[in-house]
């Protein structure tokens, strides 16, 4: 796995402290040729699992970053660049679609649509990746291979968009995908070494599917572990004419 990258490759999984972002971090230390793993999350030092993965390999550092404070982004990057001068896989993970300070829930009906929902939902969907990329564009600016990754969703895709609702998060996420898509252009001039890409990870079982995983077919909903795995050997495989695409788990292209 992951044989794509220089041995020792440094990797950033941005929203690390539970679902996708945690497994990412557990199968990135499980392979012997990672480097230094910097987990984030708001607040590390109550993010049990990852702890317990810190006190038992030196390799994995953990990081308050809350992506709607772009301060602490900076201070994230910050500290980075003090320990290294180089990252070769950067995932945004953070991701929200229900509850949180402004009480998100899927909308079903435009009269559910409210403002501060939306808001919330744009800071840390959209704004999120793109305000990270900013602060840890200049770890990006080596000559090796390496992959910055946003976890987007199928229902950000506008082509893809047959059922309306969730105003929020596809709204959000289609705006996520817009930045990625307009970021892999810019770093295709700029920084030839980066491929920039939006993945969608499946149906997976973690908190923010939970309530809605009554509706998943049988057989249809992804163990975070298998999530995980999928979308690291879809990150393997990419190469420099992948920049700028939208993927699914098994490789296949989403439509924008
Ligand atoms: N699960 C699915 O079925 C599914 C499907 C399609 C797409 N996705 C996408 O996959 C990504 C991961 O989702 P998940 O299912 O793993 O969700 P999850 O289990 O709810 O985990 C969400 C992660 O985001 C972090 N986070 C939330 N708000 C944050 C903020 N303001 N700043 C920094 N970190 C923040 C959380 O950390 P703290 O709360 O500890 O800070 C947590 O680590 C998301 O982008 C989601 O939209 C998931």
């Amino acid at each position: 796995m992951l044989t794509s990258f220089p041995a020792g490759s440094h990797a950033l999984v941005q929203g690390a402290s539970r679902g996708i972002g945690l497994e990412f971090v557990r199968q990135l230390l499980a392979q012997p040729a990672t480097g230094r793993v910097f987990a984030s999350c708001r607040a590390p030092d109550w993010a049990a699992e990852l702890l317990a993965l810190a006190a038992g390999d030196p390799r994995l550092q953990l990081l308050p970053l809350d992506v709607s404070d772009e301060a602490s982004i900076a201070r994230a990057a910050a500290t980075v660049a003090g320990v290294t001068d180089r990252l070769h896989l950067v995932v945004n993970c953070a991701g929200i679609l229900h509850g949180g300070p402004a009480s998100l829930a899927p909308e079903k009906r435009l009269a559910d649509v409210r403002p501060e929902a939306l808001t919330a939902s744009f800071a840390v969907n959209a704004f999120g990746p793109l305000l990270v990329a900013k602060h840890f564009e200049r770890l990006l600016g080596h000559r090796e291979r390496a992959v910055f990754a946003s976890i987007s969703a199928r229902v950000g895709s506008i082509g893809d968009n047959r059922l309306g609702g969730w105003y929020a998060y596809r709204g959000a996420k289609a705006a996520q995908n817009m930045f990625t898509r307009t970021l892999a252009i810019e770093w295709s001039r700029s920084r030839r070494n980066v491929v920039c890409v939006a993945l969608h990870p499946g149906t997976t079982d973690t908190d923010l599917s939970l309530p809605f995983q009554g509706n998943v077919p049988a057989g249809k909903l992804f163990s975070p572990e298998r999530t995980a795995r999928q979308l690291l050997e879809v990150i393997d495989r990419l190469t420099q004419a992948d920049t700028g695409r939208f993927l699914a788990w098994d490789g296949s292209e989403i439509p924008w």
